[in-house]
């Protein structure tokens, strides 16, 4: 693995599953690999788990660690080509890109979605400079437009509660909630993209609920079943995976908030005694009720737990690599 941007940089998805699991299981087993090399974290927004975890991941591995919130601990980063810099920003991503990569082994980098031009965020601007100019393996820690190291966690996360249940090929929901705020598609792409992987190799069922108007991009729902009744959709369902977003057709809008679509014991006891997952933050009563959350229904403390052990895989495929 050079790049972890997305899916697609994986070469055998069951193998690096279990990596996390062996992770998990000795954590300081590969910490050889990492030493004496450097990993710089570069966060355009806000984190809790992603910074502390692959944070903690790297040191597990032996990396050396250094983070840096970009706009508050550096200069603005720009990264149309051939601007004229009379702006806000005062120092191009070809030099910053670059300068961080002569540092560093490897770079994470957070650039979420601005949700003003559809084209432009799906293009992944900030990945693909980073890429292109730092010269060293970069890992997406949550783009415009995906959310790997989530995804792998929550697959980690799915496969232990499997071998938990004994339940082969589990009825997988995602599920639309309500938000009063435009909230990136990023997680719930992401979320897709792994599970049709996972469903095309027999190891779940995958259903998308939402509203009418919150489509995915058709490359995210892939051979996804779509139900637009939340009821319909939970019947039966092994996991439901709660998250909102804003709108792909009619972009980065609000279409609905809609509580009704909020996870509640109700909806638990409609679903196979399923178990709820969300990838965290999430804001309780709006998008999911105290007492989903707080019964042995809720996944969410270990998915984000997890998110150590999925960081750790990624970076010890990478350090192999090198
Ligand atoms: N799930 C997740 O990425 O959490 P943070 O935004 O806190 O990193």
């Amino acid at each position: 693995m050079t790049n972890f941007l997305s899916l697609a940089d994986v070469s055998d998805l069951d193998a690096l599953i279990q990596s996390g699991r062996d992770a998990k299981a000795s954590p300081f087993a590969n910490q050889h690999l990492g030493k004496n090399k450097t990993i710089g974290l570069i966060f355009f927004n806000s984190s809790l788990r992603t910074r502390l975890s692959t944070q903690k991941a790297a040191q597990n591995l032996g990396l050396n660690v250094m983070t840096m919130n970009v706009g508050q601990d550096s200069w603005g980063l720009e990264m149309e080509e051939g601007v004229f810099m009379n702006g806000d920003k005062a120092e191009h991503v070809r030099e910053a890109a670059a300068v961080i990569g002569r540092y560093c082994d490897i770079i994470g980098i957070r650039a979420f979605a601005e949700l003003k031009d559809r084209e432009k965020d799906y293009k992944e601007q900030v990945m693909h400079q980073f890429a292109k100019y730092a010269n060293v393996p970069i890992v997406n820690l949550e783009s415009a437009t995906r959310h790997p190291l989530q995804s792998l966690a929550d697959c980690i996360t799915i496969e232990e509660a499997k071998a938990q249940s004994g339940i082969k090929r589990p009825k997988v929901v995602l599920t639309w909630l309500p938000h009063f705020k435009p909230l990136p598609q990023a997680v719930a792409n992401s979320f897709s993209e792994w599970m049709n992987a996972r469903a095309n190799s027999g190891d779940v069922d995958f259903v998308i609920t939402h509203p009418e108007g919150y489509e995915l991009a058709p490359e995210f729902v892939g051979n996804a079943k779509v139900i637009y009744n939340q009821d319909e959709a939970f019947e039966g369902a092994d996991f439901i995976y709660g998250k909102n977003w804003s709108s792909y057709t009619q972009y980065g809008q609000v279409l609905t908030q809609d509580p009704s679509w909020a996870v509640t014991m109700d909806d638990i006891r409609r679903s196979n005694n399923g178990k709820f997952m969300h990838c965290l933050p999430v804001r309780r009563n709006l998008k999911v009720a105290d007492e989903v959350l707080d019964s042995p229904h809720s996944l969410v403390i270990e998915q984000a737990a997890n998110r150590e052990w999925s960081a750790q895989a990624v970076l010890k495929e990478i350090l192999q690599g090198m």
